[in-house]
């Protein structure tokens, strides 16, 4: 039964809340031409149906508060209350944007510290917190490239280099950066191939952009020879951070060779995302890269209070308003301190260990082309169960109907019918069994009775939509019948 509209529960009459008498004068309507006549109806209903109402419709999609979310590449890890209550605070939630320097001192200390958290995790002397997403993380850092090379007289550089294990935003951004794309094979082992990479570049290259671990969920092991490579075309290092996740308080990016990565606060530092935002990917760089950050960069002054540096004649200008999503700023840097270095730590180990909990358990049933070995997320293939005629796609259905969120499917693209599983650290031990219990009778299913997947999902208020026509063609208008 498809849900109903508040509008549809309507009954002529029916109040939420009682109004007293009036006891003021009655004012003079407008002249008749400015009333309007066709005004939409309001849904009319108690305040109990009201509230039922959006309580229902709040459970009705997953989310990580409901239960397991291993959407793989994504990190949905559990978002701590205490930064929503924090982020609510009035001081952060109600500052207005154009508040002077003298009165937001504490919105800029805040800034300027998640700053310098972010700084001494990666390893790098420059940070811009205004980029919106990592896609935004992404065109900024390759801007920030263009502008080296551009300074170092060498313009003409437009080639940058991806692995085909690359995420879709990737290409998108050099695209956008005004350079091509160079896309290189990877080894067997899903790794980058440094012969591969020696061959394509030359004196055009901006430089390599690679995800670390990569969307395999593996460690790029041969990575301080791939950065000897790039570096010695006179180009530059780019790591996505959107898997940071599993290198928090172990190993440093610039200890890796690069010179420029982003990281994507609502992955790795718990703050929500889902459903398009907002979320924030700010860059860390070089000394060599820190003069073209966007402006304003938050700085601190002798005096100790804190300003926003706009006279930085090098810089690539604007690339967000303000300071990028702020209260993302406020939950990332309240995650960070409430668990501190140990903590930040900890919380990789747990991620890398939970993942290969489930890589091990699964692997006597669901294909695993890197059997030995991965980081914070694993990469099934559906193979094996493709031959009863059942794709990753099914699989995927298949799990809503336990409760669960799907895993990550058909990416990376190098994994034929892939199921890319993240169950990040804050799952317990219980739900981390009861998820691969599921997947272990769903293989079952796979065998005995493959029509079960293929009717799936069959619990879900909607069953198999067009998601690619639902994305870019919503129809989120609700059309009330106006009576003339
Ligand atoms: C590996 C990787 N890179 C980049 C991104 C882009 O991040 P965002 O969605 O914040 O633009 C994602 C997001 O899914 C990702 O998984």
């Amino acid at each position: 039964m498809p849900e109903k509209l508040l509008y549809e529960l309507s009954i002529p009459g029916r109040r939420g809340v009682r109004l007293p008498e009036i006891d003021v004068p009655l004012a003079d309507l407008p002249e008749e031409k400015f009333v309007r006549n066709d005004t939409a109806p309001l849904p009319e209903a108690s305040e109990l149906e009201v509230i039922r109402h959006f309580t229902r419709l709040s459970t009705l999609n997953h989310h990580v508060d409901k239960d397991f979310y291993p959407l793989g590449s994504c990190t949905m890890k559990y978002n701590p209350k205490i930064n929503e209550s924090v982020a609510a605070m009035p001081e952060f939630a109600d500052i207005h944007p154009f508040t002077p320097t003298f009165a937001s001192q504490g919105a800029l200390e805040i800034a300027f510290k998640l700053g310098e958290a972010l700084k001494t995790i990666t390893g790098f002397s420059g940070i811009t917190l205004q980029p919106p997403a990592g896609a935004s993380g992404e065109l900024t850092g390759l801007m920030l490239m263009r502008a080296y090379h551009a300074k170092n007289g060498e313009s003409h550089r437009n080639k940058v280099i991806i692995p085909d294990s690359a995420h879709g935003t990737n290409p998108a951004s050099i695209i956008f950066a005004g350079c091509e794309v160079i896309e290189v094979k990877s080894a067997a082992d899903g790794t980058l191939d440094p012969d591969a990479l020696r061959d394509v570049v030359d004196e055009n290259l901006v430089g390599l952009m690679v995800t670390n671990p990569n969307t395999l969920g593996i460690f790029e092991s041969k990575i301080r020879e791939v950065s000897k490579i790039i570096h010695g075309a006179g180009g530059l290092m780019y790591m996505d951070g959107a898997n940071l996740n599993a290198l928090l308080g172990i190993t440093r990016p610039v200890d890796l060779g690069f010179d420029v990565m982003h990281i994507n606060l609502h992955k790795t530092f718990s703050t929500p995302h889902g459903g398009g935002g907002p979320g924030s990917g700010p860059v860390c760089c070089t000394a060599a890269l820190e003069p073209f950050l966007p402006v304003p960069v938050v700085v601190q002054k002798e005096d100790g209070s804190y300003a926003q540096d706009w006279d930085r004649k090098e810089t690539v200008g604007r690339v967000h308003g303000f300071y990028g999503n702020f209260l993302m700023l406020v939950r990332a840097y309240t995650y960070i301190l409430s668990n501190g270095k140990n903590g930040l730590e900890e919380i990789s180990k747990a991620a890398i260990v939970n993942a290969n909990y489930i890589r091990v358990l699964l692997q006597p049933e669901y294909d695993l082309p890197n059997a030995d070995r991965c980081l914070h997320e694993v990469v099934f293939s559906a193979d094996n169960q493709l031959k009863h005629g059942v794709k990753a796609l099914d699989i995927a259905k298949r799990l809503l109907d336990f409760g669960m969120h799907a895993p990550t499917v058909y990416f990376p693209l190098i994994v034929h019918e892939a199921l890319m599983i993240e169950p990040t650290e804050t799952e317990t031990k219980e739900k981390l069994d009861e998820f691969i219990a599921i997947m272990l009778q769903i293989a079952k299913e796979c065998e005995e009775s493959p029509e079960i997947l293929h009717a799936a999902p069959v619990t879900t208020p909607v069953a198999r939509l067009d998601e690619a026509l639902a994305a870019r063609q919503p129809n989120v208008r609700y059309k009330a019948e106006i009576e003339d």
